[in-house]
This record gives structure tokens, sequence and C-alpha cells, in this order.
């Protein structure tokens, strides 16, 4: 699905680790914009996309190297801006008869200044304007061994590093621009100036709103189901509910949800979702109540992957029972994210695509033989509630942390017994509370309460207590691949403690878990 109806810009993506995040920056300045890997980029494709400018983005590769990733020659012949990012300046140097040059001293590795030269050109407005004591130098990022040695004709210089003579170029009759560092990244701290500039330049309208986005989905959804049914599993988080938002706004009572319940959910969960999309909402819902299918196989089980694997297993057998009782659905709905489909590229033993597919709810097999319906393909997270927002979804739903698939299966390391999950259920409650009330939640990337698998001994009013510790972990984090643990006031941990312990029969104890990622997971399993 691509927003034709929107001025486009293609990324062609040369396999540079931060590709993802020039994305981000057009899609902040409402630019509708699509990544795809060099080798899928030939003409025919060009002239589809009909793109209205192109980036090319940094690689690790060499323009020295056999093979080397170029871009398709006909690129250049579009009429259209082109934005070079470090390898996509080199290529673009050598493609128009510029010369690149091996490191060799030249080489440049993270932070470097900018200067400009007394060239000046709208692509820098905003840049270098301001004495902030740097002596009119701009802070970027570096990450370059080779580095251009001569322009290519046409172009000029507007601004130098010590290592990179051509940090910053501009052929102005062509609309191409260059440059040898990385604008996306958050060292570049007024990177995103420079993709405001070339958007503008090339004459973006900045048209590509939300509003615009659920309109468009909409129109699509029907035209890809018809009359047909849908299913979509819902998990509860944020992206399933609003992709089954979405498509119920779409084609109505066409579509069913299934929420499985696998009694690993946090407390009044379950009737919060099942409240939510069936009397709110008004979607047909089927609420499948497993907890004893899943908890029967869980007993006696510690191994975290073995409860992964079993709930994994269980969730995609619930499903397609359900699936079929529903009848004739030809279409399942997932809430798969951009991040999730993006291709990337990879460079070992020569240009090769992964492509990365991820099935949000518990990985629901290719095998049911249904189309997909993915509605939030093109959406980075922070879009997805953006999304949710204007489809009316309550805030509390949107910021919600997220939860994993396995869920409290997780938080409970070693065997998990109903007394257990009931004790960290009502726990856990207290605590986001206490978080809520202090008016931390939005602060934090993720909170939850854990039942470790041991007792300790505690004195309550004169006599002896032997019961369960509890460990509570709160992180902050930009998308769960590193963390931090989150820095409570000391009042705040006692207050909550004094509370669990005071309202949770069976926890006599509480940690707190000052562990970052790496080296602790998020979760304790
Ligand atoms: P870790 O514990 O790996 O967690 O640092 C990173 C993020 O992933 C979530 N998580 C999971 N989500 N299935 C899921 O759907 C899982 O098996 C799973 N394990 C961890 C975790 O909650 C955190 O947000």
């Amino acid at each position: 699905m691509t927003q034709d109806a929107h001025d486009r810009l293609l990324i062609i993506d040369f396999g540079s680790q931060v590709t993802q995040l020039i994305a981000r920056r057009l899609r902040e300045l409402n630019v509708y914009c699509e990544i795809h890997p060099f080798n899928k980029v030939d003409q025919a494709f060009l002239d589809a996309f009909a793109p209205k400018a192109v980036i090319f983005s940094g690689g690790p590769a060499s323009v020295f190297a056999e093979g080397a990733p170029m871009p398709p020659a006909g690129v250049f012949d579009l009429g259209v801006p082109i934005l070079g990012i470090c390898y996509g300046q080199q290529v673009m140097m050598h493609c128009l008869g510029g010369k690149v040059e091996r490191g060799h001293g030249t080489a440049e590795f993270g932070r470097a200044y900018v200067t400009p030269t007394p060239t000046t050109h709208p692509i820098l407005s905003g840049w270098f304007d301001t004495d902030d004591g740097a002596g009119g130098r701009e802070q970027v990022w570096m990450s370059h061994g080779d580095h251009v040695s001569e322009i290519a004709p046409g172009f000029q210089v507007l601004g130098t590093s010590p290592n990179a003579p051509f940090a910053i170029t501009a052929n102005p009759e062509r609309h191409f621009y260059a440059v040898q560092f990385h604008p996306e990244v958050h060292h570049t701290p007024k990177g995103a100036k420079l993709y405001e500039n070339f958007v503008r330049l090339a004459g973006f309208k900045g048209d590509w709103t939300m509003g615009a986005y659920r309109e468009e989905a909409i129109r699509k959804i029907r035209e890809q189901v018809g009359d047909e049914r849908v299913i979509c599993g819902l998990s509860g988080g944020v992206d399933s509910s609003v992709a089954a938002v979405l498509i119920h706004e779409a084609i109505g009572d066409q579509l069913t949800c299934v929420f499985v319940d696998h009694g690993l959910l946090r407390l009044g969960e379950a009737e919060q979702v099942v409240s939510m999309f069936r009397d709110t909402y008004n979607i047909p819902l089927i609420h499948a109540d497993e907890s004893d299918l899943f908890l029967g196989a869980l007993e006696g089980v510690s191994d975290p992957e073995v409860k992964r694997k079993t709930i994994g297993r269980l969730f995609i057998e619930v499903f397609e029972k359900h699936a079929k009782s529903i009848g004739g659905a030809k279409f399942l709905a997932q809430g798969t994210l951009y991040p999730d489909v993006i291709e990337s590229v990879s460079f070992s033993g020569g240009p090769s695509v992964t492509i990365k597919s991820h099935h949000n709810v518990g990985g629901l097999p290719e095998k049911m033989g249904m189309k997909l319906v993915e509605p939030l393909r093109e959406l980075f997270k922070d879009e997805v509630r953006a999304l949710g927002r204007e489809l009316g979804l309550p805030q509390s739903f949107i910021g919600r942390h997220p939860f994993p698939g396995p869920g409290l299966a997780i938080r409970c390391p070693g065997e998990i017994t109903r007394e257990k999950l009931d004790i960290l259920r009502r726990a856990d409650a207290v605590y986001i509370d206490q978080i809520r009330k202090h008016g931390l939640y939005d602060d934090i990337w993720q909170a939850f309460a854990a039942i470790l698998p041991m007792k300790t001994v505690g004195v309550m009013g004169d006599g002896r207590t032997y019961d369960y510790a509890l460990a509570l972990r709160a992180v902050t984090s930009v998308d769960g691949m590193t963390a931090d643990y989150y820095p409570f006031t000391h009042d705040f941990l006692g207050e909550t403690a004094t509370r669990i312990i005071n309202e949770v029969q069976g926890v006599n104890r509480v940690f707190y878990d000052c562990t970052s990622k790496p080296p602790g997971t998020i979760e304790l399993e």
C-alpha cells in the first residue's frame, strides 16, 4: 500500500545502520517517504514510484569495492532533487565525475565540526548563523573511511571539516546536495534543519498528516477486502488495537476480533479490553477465556524458553480454533509496523536482502492461508499512537506501557502458580497506581512488578511472617533495545513498598531493580 495522493520521497538504502532515522526526520516534517534497498531500485521502480526527491543513505561499503552498491544510472536524469549522505555522497561524486579516495589518515569517526565557506545557499538556512561561541562552526557526526577528494563538475563546496574538505557540497543548478556526515542522528544537533531545507527546496507541501493517512487507509482497506470477512487477533496492546479500530471504521461488522485470554494478564485487563472493544466500539469480539488450558500446560514449568514456547504454541492453536469458528474469513488483520517490514541490506558475502517479518499477536502462522490486512505497515510506533488519537482511542490506552505476549509468565521466575499470579497482579496494580499518582507514568517506558521465586522472613504486628519477595522494575528507553533504570526518589520507593506490603497479603519484602540493559534485560526472564 502506498500513499499515491501525496508527494513521495524515495530513500535508497545503501545499508547504513541509521537509515530508518532519515525516514523519522522526514515523517516529522509531514513528508511521505519509503526506504528501499539499492538493489531493488531499477528504472522500472523509479518510473512507478515517481519520487519528488531522492535521498541516498549512508552505508558500510567503499565505492572501490568490487560490485560496490550503486544507484540506477537513471536516477540522476529524473530531474528531481537528490541528497547524498556519507556513502551516498561518495557514490554521487563517483557517478557524476568526481573522485573518492581511500582513508589513510583522513577517516573520521564521531564528533567533528564543519565550518562554512564564503559560498552561501538556502540548503544551509538556519546553519552557521548563530554566535554560540563555536565560532560559526556546527557540530556534525562523521563516520567515514573513504572521502571525496574531487567534487563532480557543477558542484560547489559549502562547508568543510578538518578531514572532509567537501563536508557539504551542492550543485545548485541540478538541485543535487551531498554531505559527508550524518544529519539524521542526534549528534548532529541541527541535522533536522538540513532535511527541512532539502524538502522545502524540493517543493514538498508537508501534507502527510494522520487525518489524511486515516482517510486513505480506510479507502484502501475497503478496496482490498470488498465484502469478505476479516479476523483480527487482539492482544490489548496499542498496535493491534489501533489496527482493529481502523479496520472496523472501514468495514464495520465484517471484522471480528479474537482476544485470547491466557490467564497471564494484569488485574482487570481482560475486562478493560472486552469492555472497550465490545461495548464502546461495538466491534464483534470473541473473548476466548483459555486460562485453564494455558496455566495447566505451564504447571511445573520453570524454564523461561519452555514457558515462551508453550504459550506461543497454545496461542496459535487457540487462535486457529476460534478463527475457524467464525467461518469463511478470508483475511487476517495484523498490527505489523514499518520497522518490522523494512528490507535491510546486508553486505556479508555480497549484497543480500533480509526481510524482517514480525507477527504481532504471538506469531500467527502463514499456513493459515489467509490474506493479510496490515494497515499500519507504513507507520512507526509513535505514528501509530498519533493515529490512535486521531481515531479517538483514549490517551490512557494509547500511552500504555508495552506488555509482553507471554504476559505475567515471564514476571514470575520459576514455577507459575495461580496463588503467585494473584499476588503479583495485586502488587503490580498498587505499584502502577503509585506511579500514576505521582505523575510519573509517562516518563517511564515500562514499569512492572515481578514475584521472586523465594520466601523471606519478616515481622508484622507481633508475629513472624514467611512470605514472597517482590521485585519492582521501571526503565526509561527509546526502543526497548537498551534501557536505564528509573531513578525514583527514596520517599517514593519507601511509600510504595509500605503500600504493597500493607495492601497485598502474601508479600513481606520489596526490592527495587537498579540494573540497566545491558547487562540486565527489561523482563526478568
Ligand atoms: P527484554 O526483556 O528482552 O525486553 O529486555 C525488551 C522488550 O520486549 C518485551 N518482551 C517481549 N515481548 N514477547 C513479547 O511480545 C516476549 O517474549 C517478550 N520478551 C520481552 C519486554 O516487555 C520489553 O518491552
